[in-house]
């Protein structure tokens, strides 16, 4: 047992959509998330800068004393997942699990993928469901409007400006007749019903933040890591920009009112004291 709090982050409120998923699967879990609401989003930026983004949020979270860190952002997983093995704690991110998901869910092996255009770009998703089974196909589209549709609020299924955004990108899926298909950002959760109004009922939709949290949890139960406290947990929310509003939209992702604090946090001066470069 270990009542120390799971680690999450991501570039800013997409991995919300993983923490949403934990507290229901493990409601007695402390969590320290941090949203670096201030540099978001990583999707757009080179490989350096989403390697250097990582290192700086891992050390920060380590220095919360966290017994598991998990990167809730598509982009982070699939560009600076193997930074995580180097951590002196259990680590993952979005990748594995949710590639392992739409391998086990796909019945005529074709996955479509669709993440940040930093994502894509990495192939890591094409290569994690290949080194799964080596029959699949794999088709993969950036999606970079998706994440600022999100962060301004457009996610009805029955707004006109969502639905045409979303059919400029999940257009070309029609042709590859895929059956699943991976939301590999974690963003992308909150638009799920207008996904699955674009693309029909007879595609499954994987969702990051859910595979995730139920492959964290197998973590922390096979290293005895689960909490031993009888009540809920809380959650403590570090944002590197305002903290106005963020309770506020903390609930929307969470789709609950949870007991939280979120405080400011200045990343890049914490990284300068700590010597995280
Ligand atoms: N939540 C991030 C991801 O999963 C997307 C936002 C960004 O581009 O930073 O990739």
């Amino acid at each position: 047992m270990d009542n120390r709090p799971i680690g999450i982050f991501d570039s800013g409120l997409g991995g919300l959509t993983a923490v949403k998923e934990i507290l229901s699967i493990l409601p007695q879990e402390d969590i320290v998330y941090f949203g670096d609401t201030g540099r978001v989003p990583y999707g757009t930026r080179s490989r350096e800068t989403i390697l250097k983004y990582a290192k700086q949020d891992m050390a920060f979270l380590q220095s919360k004393n966290v017994k598991m860190i998990i990167a809730a952002c598509g982009t982070v997983s699939s560009v600076a997942g193997h930074m995580g093995d180097t951590l002196p704690v259990p680590f993952t991110g979005v990748l594995k699990p949710t590639a392992l998901a739409a391998c086990l869910a796909t019945q005529n092996k074709r996955i479509g993928v669709i993440g940040t255009t930093a994502t894509v770009k990495s192939g890591a998703y094409q290569k994690a469901i290949l080194e799964i089974d080596a029959d699949i196909q794999v088709f993969a589209q950036d999606c970079p409007l998706f994440v600022p549709l999100v962060e301004n609020g457009f996610t009805s299924p029955d707004s006109d400006i969502v639905l045409s955004v979303l059919r400029h990108y999940l257009q070309p899926f029609a042709k590859a007749e895929i059956d699943t298909l991976i939301l590999g950002c974690t963003h992308y959760p909150i638009l799920y019903r207008a996904i699955e109004k674009v693309m029909g009922k007879g595609v499954f939709l994987v969702d990051s933040g859910r595979e995730t949290a139920v492959y964290a949890a197998d973590i922390l139960e096979k290293n005895g890591l689960l909490s031993g406290r009888a009540q809920k947990g809380r959650c403590t929310f570090y944002v590197s920009d305002s903290t106005e509003g963020f309770a506020e939209a903390a609930n929307i992702f969470l789709q609950q009112n949870v007991q939280q604090t979120v405080e400011l946090i200045d990343i890049e001066a914490f990284s300068q004291t700590h010597y995280v470069n």
